[in-house]
């Protein structure tokens, strides 16, 4: 049975570990070539390994979604690796900011909009040619529930990701004559090394995190994966512009 994304070659930033891991391994499973950009060479390699496993066609490189130079080369690399253009991007590598607004220096606001949201422009900025040319493409920022709702003490994660949401609106109006979709994905709690670190940052996260699903549970990187996948997909070809929640129904709760 032909999956989802057969003939599509997708490319997942950060997707040595956590949800984009998760993401690789599903469109891997759908059928796709899966290109993989990671900061971390260790764990890229162990994953990059588990895929070969499974019998996945993948190629991995390692660079930084903050680096213009190192993108070109990354992507140009997984191109000629797999032997065609990216015509799938999901732009998952991201990281949280627990910083004080009056005490955070500009080199450390920089860092977070670096990789929260110039990144996944400057990534989407070097595969668009190729989809634009095929007319045919598609985006998947993965943002998050902080883009509409937020939490003290995680200054400015928020504005970051509701940075991406917004990016993800524009991008989607000026790429869709050429026939390429935009969207995003907002996570809630999902189960990854990152949510282990926010935990240790917040105090309460934990035990207050486990009692506020309306779906009594946090979820998982395979439960974004999904969406992920659906959205890349001619499933969802007349979805643009969207931010998909994926929180086990939190953002609606009011108390
Ligand atoms: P994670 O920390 O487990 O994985 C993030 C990956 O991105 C890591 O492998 C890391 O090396 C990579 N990365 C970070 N900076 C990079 C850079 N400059 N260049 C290339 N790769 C880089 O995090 P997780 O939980 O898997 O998160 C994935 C995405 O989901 C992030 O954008 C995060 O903000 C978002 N998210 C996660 C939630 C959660 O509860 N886990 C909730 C909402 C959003």
């Amino acid at each position: 049975m032909p999956g989802r994304l057969s003939d599509e070659v997708v490319l997942v930033t950060g997707a040595a570990r956590g949800i984009g891991r998760a993401i690789a391994t599903k469109a891997a499973e759908e059928g796709a070539s899966v290109a993989l950009l990671d900061v971390l060479a260790d764990q890229l390699a162990t994953t990059t390994a588990e895929l070969e496993q499974s019998g996945a066609t993948v190629a991995a490189a390692v660079g930084d979604i903050t680096d213009e130079d190192s993108v070109r080369r990354a992507v140009a690399e997984l191109a000629k690796a797999l032997g065609r253009p990216i015509t799938v991007l999901v732009n998952n590598a991201g990281k949280n900011s627990y910083a004080d607004a009056t005490e955070m220096t500009v080199a450390d606001w920089d860092s977070v909009f670096d990789v929260d949201l110039k990144g996944a422009w400057l990534v989407a900025r070097s595969v668009l040619p190729a989809m634009i040319e095929a007319k045919h493409g598609a985006i998947v920022n993965i943002a998050s529930i902080h883009s509409q709702l937020t939490t003290a003490g995680m200054f400015p994660y928020a504005a970051a990701k509701a940075g991406l949401v917004g990016m993800t609106r524009s991008l989607a109006l000026d790429v869709a004559p050429h026939g390429i979709r935009v969207n995003a994905v907002s996570p809630g709690f999902i189960a990854t090394d990152l949510l282990e670190e926010f935990f240790d940052a917040i105090p309460g996260a934990r035990e207050t995190a486990l009692t506020v699903h309306p779906l009594g549970r946090i979820g998982t990187p395979e439960d974004v994966a999904e969406v992920v996948c659906f959205l890349a997909s001619k499933a969802a070809a007349f979805v643009t512009g969207a931010n998909w929640s994926v929180d086990g129904g939190l953002g609606i709760r009011y108390a």
